[in-house]
């Protein structure tokens, strides 16, 4: 009989908690709403304690998400598992996952801790989470390098104490496939109880092995895997959402199991990660990268024409990636436009859509075709913004080989026009710094990237910046046939978010 892997998101936390991927709540929502979307067992929705606005996220996603079982992280402490019982109540099914170190190194070094008062105060800290919800999930944190006989003994005691869930962390990305497939036979072996609840995986990136590691463990009989869209995670990050489900689906002979995830969903949410966060995906990223259909060779091309199957081992279509039928152009009109959204699996509210609207026929005007990823630069432009203290109404560029490069730009703040004017090392620097010079601060950009959106020379230009302030970084994004226009929309982007914080 095929198995049910039930597939477990941990994006909006150990995915957030990587490096410059942090997002505010109204992103978060956003996520979640699609994770809903992509049909995800368990969406990990942050860690409760870590500050107030984490908090507030995960209450709004319990309270707002519907489908998924909505759970919050908590170390194995009272106040932990308190604010995470908090955060999850409002949910329609609510699990809180709590952790503590099993591995000599964690035990000794970090915790100060014996591995008996460790095995207390997990029995306990479950115990207690179990006073507040039903469905609770342990991970004793870095169990690939953990000691065998330790492990079973804390998975036997925490089964007992009522955890319906025992997540086998590899949180150091430190074993191969080999082993980690083994060391789940052998918890399958040596705590027979294991049966009757959850066995889950939990894989980092350390070595480039977390989906490797994971799909070793479903082999060997984990019935859960935890992942993250794009693979973005702590360090190197974690195994990839859309990497494992699609290996699962297409060598499903091979694996033999289902998951519940809607693949055609799969492109979208990768999308909207990437967009929110500001992490690009890597073009030669498996599944959901720019080229991961894309055939060049000649004679990959003359093979799929005549069968696609030939160089193609599934299908773009498999994960949401369709060819559209329908271009819009400057002559395309508002009922058009929206239903051409509404295919691509956009609904948007009244207010945002009308200005998504101008922003496609100010793009239709300036070029050709308006593709489905040119609309989906100008929907990413529009539907996640923060409200709009700063807007962009007119830009004027001097640059060249033999003039200083120079900006005068119009910003419009709360209804009044701001005129100024600067010069830098480039067209950008120059806006920049008029920019900083209406706004009154000069957050440090840590990041700008600009890639074309389609090919040929009047292609969209799509920017995406990362700027920081008091440790806080904040993203936005511009799309413009003119590329100095994209930046300077890109930049209003992060500045309004970093405003509204
Ligand atoms: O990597 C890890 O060990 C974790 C745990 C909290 C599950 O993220
Ligand atoms: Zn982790």
């Amino acid at each position: 009989m095929t198995r049910k892997i039930k597939i477990f998101d941990t994006t909006l936390r150990d995915g957030e908690q990587c490096p410059g991927a942090s997002l505010n709540i109204e992103e978060k929502l956003e996520i979640a709403k699609q994770l809903a979307r992509l049909n995800v067992d368990i969406i990990e929705a942050g860690f409760a304690i870590a500050s107030p606005g984490d908090f507030e996220s995960v209450k709004q996603i319990a309270e707002k998400i519907k489908g998924p079982v909505i759970c919050s992280l908590a170390r194995a402490k009272k106040e932990d598992i308190k604010h995470a019982a908090e955060a999850v109540k409002p949910a329609e099914k609510s699990r809180i996952h709590t952790f503590i170190g099993t591995s000599p190194i964690h035990m000794e070094k970090k915790l100060r801790m014996t591995p008996d008062e460790v095995l207390k105060t997990a029995v306990e800290m479950v115990k207690y989470a179990k006073s507040f919800c039903p469905d609770i999930e342990f991970s004793p944190e870095d169990a690939g390098r953990s000691e065998k006989e330790f492990l079973y003994k804390i998975i036997r005691a925490v089964i007992e104490a009522g955890a319906k869930t025992i997540n086998v962390p590899d949180t150091v990305g430190y074993t191969t496939p080999w082993e980690f497939g083994e060391l789940i036979e052998d918890i399958i072996k040596n705590v027979p109880e294991i049966k009757n609840i959850d066995l889950s995986v939990h894989c980092h990136n350390d070595l480039g092995l977390a989906v490797a590691n994971s799909l070793a463990a479903v082999r060997a009989g984990a019935t859960q895997v935890e992942c993250t869209i794009n693979g973005i995670g702590e360090r190197a990050g974690n195994a990839s959402l859309e990497e494992i489900v699609m290996g699962l689906k297409t060598r499903k002979p091979f694996f033999n199991v289902d998951t519940s995830i809607k693949t055609e969903e799969i492109h979208k949410t990768s999308r909207l990660v990437s967009n929110l966060t500001g992490m690009l995906v890597q073009p030669n990223k498996a599944v959901v990268g720019a080229n991961a259909f894309a055939h060049e060779a000649g004679i990959h091309q003359a093979g799929v024409m005549r069968a696609r199957e030939t160089y193609e081992i599934m299908t773009p279509e498999s994960i949401g990636l369709t060819e559209s039928k329908l271009v819009l152009g400057k002559h395309s009109g508002r009922n058009a436009f929206e239903k051409k959204l509404n295919d691509m699996g956009y609904t948007m509210e009244k207010e945002n859509l009308e200005k998504a609207f101008q922003s496609f026929k100010r793009i239709a005007d300036l070029k050709k075709e308006v593709t489905d990823r040119d609309l989906e630069a100008i929907v990413a432009e529009e539907i996640y913004v923060a409200e709009e203290t700063y807007t962009l109404d007119k830009i004027e560029i001097k640059s060249g080989t033999k003039v200083k490069p120079s900006a005068k730009l119009t910003l419009i703040v709360k209804g009044k026009k701001k005129e100024a004017k600067e010069s830098g090392s480039g067209p950008v620097d120059a806006a920049y710094k008029a920019v900083q010079k209406i706004v009154g601060q000069r957050p440090k950009l840590v990041d700008y990237t600009i890639q074309a959106i389609t090919g040929g020379t009047d292609a969209l230009g799509e920017v995406t910046v990362r700027i920081k302030k008091d440790d806080r970084i904040f993203t936005g994004h511009g799309a413009h046939t003119d590329i100095i226009v994209a930046s300077v929309k890109a930049y209003l982007a992060a500045i309004n978010r970093m405003v509204s914080v």
